[in-house]
């Protein structure tokens, strides 16, 4: 039985197994345009990118509530304008060389996924209390892309946002991010329909992996930049694992 207790075990991965955290960013300012094409330059297949919204409702690409750690600019995201978003530098904080990076709308790091032919894991990151604008907005730029489960995983910490994501594009197929493996994880992945948990990767043992896999769902913990803990990981049978060193990980996964 599957993860509905009526479809067969989804054991067939979607997205490839070494997924680009924030893009490639070890060596390059996260959740940037340039952090994703060094990913796709390094070799990498699939990339994972979290979208939060803008103060007039456009989907951008940004892991904080706020903006002083990635940006130039300071205060919650969810009050600029995507004018305002555009004109802050969301590179030199990480390194002069990047100066002039600008923190992509969703459409934008759609775009640059497609063309390098990547999969995405889109993690819906709504500041609190705004999660219904925000997985609006992000259904609102999906759906003007040609959205497919064969490239596109949704995922979120969020299960509200899982569902009201679900009510709009059923198709998608879904993740729960946590960060221990919940005690009831077959309840909660069912409840929220989806195909994989991505937890912490100090949380998973070989017992556990396998468990998972036989209850029908995928695995993939994040985030490991130590080769030898991702050899382990792949040694328990984990299906993709986030990092920001794609580089290393490719070398060492193949
Ligand atoms: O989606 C996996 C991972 O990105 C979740 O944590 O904080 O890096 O978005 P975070
Ligand atoms: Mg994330």
């Amino acid at each position: 039985m599957g993860p509905d207790g009526s479809s067969p075990p989804i054991i067939a991965p979607i997205i490839a197994p070494i997924i680009a955290h924030r893009g490639a960013s070890a060596r390059a300012p996260e959740n940037t345009l340039a952090a994703i094409t060094l990913a796709a330059d390094l070799g990498a297949q699939a990339v994972e990118l979290d979208v939060t919204v803008s103060a007039d409702g456009i989907p951008v690409i940004l892991h904080d509530e706020t903006l002083d750690r990635c940006t130039d600019g300071s205060g919650p995201v969810v009050l600029k304008t995507l004018e305002e978003l555009k004109s802050l530098d969301a590179g030199s904080w990480f390194d002069p060389g990047f100066a002039g990076q600008r923190i992509p709308t969703l459409d934008e790091a759609l775009k640059l996924i497609r063309q390098r032919d990547m999969t995405l894991n889109l993690e819906l990151k709504p500041t609190t209390g705004w999660e219904e604008p925000t997985v609006q907005a992000v259904v609102k730029t999906l759906e003007r892309h040609v959205v497919s489960g064969e490239w596109l995983l949704v995922s979120s910490a969020s299960p509200d946002s899982l569902d009201l994501f679900r009510a709009s594009l059923p198709e998608i197929p879904l993740g729960l991010i946590t960060t221990a493996v919940p005690l009831r994880w077959r309840t909660v992945l069912k409840r929220h329909h989806c195909i994989s948990l991505h937890c912490h990767q100090a949380f998973l043992h070989k017992r556990l992996v396998a468990d998972i896999h036989a209850a029908g769902y995928l695995v993939h913990p994040y985030t490991v930049n130590d080769p030898v803990r991702a050899k382990a990981l792949f040694a328990m049978g984990v299906d993709a694992i986030f990092t920001d060193q794609p580089d290393s990980m490719l070398a060492l996964h193949g």
